[in-house]
């Protein structure tokens, strides 16, 4: 939990240097990740062909996410996620990217 909330902090920083409107809350992540939990597992280690997504960088997986949503291509089997982003507000990435990058 302290480390959660040192991860919530540091995001929140780090967005109010670059100026990005959501910075994510990891809290709120936690109950929207309830229905990525069959694929990428309840601590976020993936299996399998299910990529890891604990731990990784908050941009990066903003970024990530983005381009699900968008419908493009990130790796071999983008076509099996797509459809878990493309009803994601912006909002509901940052939070599931803060609660990502906050999982060990
Ligand atoms: C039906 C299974 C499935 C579900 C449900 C699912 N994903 Fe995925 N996810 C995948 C697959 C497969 C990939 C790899 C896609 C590729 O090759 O580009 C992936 C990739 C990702 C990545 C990129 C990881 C990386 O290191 O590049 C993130 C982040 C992610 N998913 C988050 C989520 C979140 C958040 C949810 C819930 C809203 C979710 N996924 C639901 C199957 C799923």
């Amino acid at each position: 939990m302290k480390k959660l909330m040192l991860v919530a902090a540091s995001v929140v920083m780090a967005a109010g240097m670059v100026g990005v409107a959501h910075a994510g809350d990891p809290e709120a992540g936690q109950a929207k990740y309830a229905t990525c939990i069959g694929c990428h597992g309840p601590t976020g280690q993936g299996q399998a062909i299910f990529p890891k997504v604990a731990g990784k960088d908050f941009d990066y997986l903003v970024e990530v996410m983005t381009k699900y949503r968008a419908g493009e291509t990130v790796g071999p089997n983008s076509m099996m996620m797509m459809p878990h982003a493309m009803n994601l507000s912006d909002e509901d990435i940052a939070d599931l990217a803060a609660y990502m990058a906050a999982m060990e």
